[in-house]
C-alpha cells in the first residue's frame, strides 16, 4: 500500500552534530513522527563560511533529503536558517522551516524591556536575519548581536562544563549583560548544551530562549495546519529515525548517544557532492 503523505518522514538537516538539538526537541515532543537527520560533518562549520557556499551546500542536502521522501524539512542550523532559507523554500513544493524566526518570536514575547541580545556564528549574527524578525514583529525592540565562535569547538570537544568554557562565555557575555538585555537568544544550535554556564553568567534575571525548543513547536503547528501530523504510533519497537552525514560517522554516532533521548544504531555516511 502507498505511504500516506502524514506517514513520511521530516527532513532535517544541519552543518554537523548541532541540529541534534533540535532533532531531540522533535523527538520528545513528536514521538509519532520518523526522521532523516542530514550531518554535513565533512563540511563543518558552517559559521564562517559565505552565503553563496551555505546556499550551495543547502541545495545539494535538500535534493538528498528529497531523494528520501520527506513530507518536510526543519533547517536545524542557524546559520543555513539565516543564509539560505528564505531562497530554498520557494523553490520547493513541501514546507520548510528554520529555527531564527521561531527563535524570534519567542524572544519577542518574553521581553519586558524591549532589550534582546542574540548570540550565534559569525554568519548568523552579519545576516542580520534574528534582528530583521524581532523587529518586525516588535519595532520598539533594540537588539544586541554578538558573534561567538569559539563556543562550537568547545562544545564539540565535550568541554561544556571546562574552566575554559566559562571563562569564554564571561568574556563573550559581559559586553551584552552591561546592555541590559533581558532576553538572550542562543542562536546557534551548540549554545543550548552551554546553557547552565550561560545562566551563571547571565543570571537568573535574563531570559534564555532556546530556538530548538520553539522550532518544534512551530512544526508541529505547521504539520497539524497541513494535515501532515503522523498520528499514527511507530509500528515497530525500532526507533522510527535514520541518520545520515558526510563524515566521521563515528564521532557524529558518539555525540548522537550523549544527546539524544534514544541510542542510534548507526550513522551512513553518504557522498553528499552527488546530490
Ligand atoms: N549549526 C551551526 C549554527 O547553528 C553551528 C555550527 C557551524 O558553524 O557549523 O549556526
Amino acid at each position: 500500500m502507498a505511504e500516506r503523505e502524514s506517514e513520511k518522514p521530516i527532513g532535517m538537516f544541519d552543518s554537523g552534530v548541532g541540529g541534534l538539538t533540535v532533532a531531540r526537541e522533535v523527538m520528545r515532543n513528536m514521538p509519532g513522527e520518523k526522521i532523516v537527520y542530514f550531518g554535513d560533518t565533512a563540511r563543518v562549520p558552517y559559521g564562517n563560511k559565505s552565503k553563496e557556499i551555505i546556499l550551495r551546500y543547502s541545495r545539494q542536502i535538500v535534493r538528498f533529503l528529497q531523494s528520501q521522501d520527506v513530507k518536510a524539512i526543519v533547517v536545524a542550523c542557524n546559520t543555513a536558517s539565516a543564509f539560505a532559507l528564505e531562497e530554498i523554500r520557494h523553490e520547493l513544493k513541501i514546507p520548510m522551516i528554520g529555527v531564527v524566526k521561531p527563535g524570534a518570536r519567542v524572544a519577542c514575547k518574553a521581553t519586558r524591556n524591549n532589550r534582546i541580545g542574540v548570540i550565534g556564528t559569525n554568519g548568523t549574527i552579519s545576516s542580520g536575519l534574528y534582528t530583521e524578525f524581532i523587529r518586525e514583529m516588535n519595532p520598539r525592540a533594540q537588539v544586541v548581536g554578538k558573534a561567538c565562535p569559539l563556543f562550537v569547538p568547545l562544545v564539540e570537544e565535550n568541554m561544556w562544563k571546562d574552566p575554559v568554557t566559562k571563562e569564554m562565555v564571561r568574556r563573550y557575555l559581559t559586553p551584552l549583560k552591561e546592555q541590559n538585555i533581558d532576553t538572550l537568544i542562543l542562536g546557534c544550535t551548540h549554545y543550548p548544551l552551554l546553557r547552565s554556564v550561560i545562566r551563571e553568567v547571565m543570571g537568573e534575571s535574563v531570559t534564555l530562549v532556546n530556538p530548538a525548543y520553539e522550532t518544534a513547536c512551530s512544526l508541529k503547528e505547521l504539520l497539524a495546519r497541513e494535515g501532515l501530523t503522523n498520528e499514527a504510533a511507530p509500528e515497530t519497537k525500532k526507533h522510527p529515525y535514520r541518520f545520515f552525514v558526510s563524515d566521521a560517522a563515528e564521532t557524529f554516532q558518539k555525540f548522537a548517544n550523549s544527546i539524544l533521548p534514544v541510542d542510534i544504531e548507526n550513522a551512513q555516511k553518504i557522498n553528499i557532492e552527488e546530490y
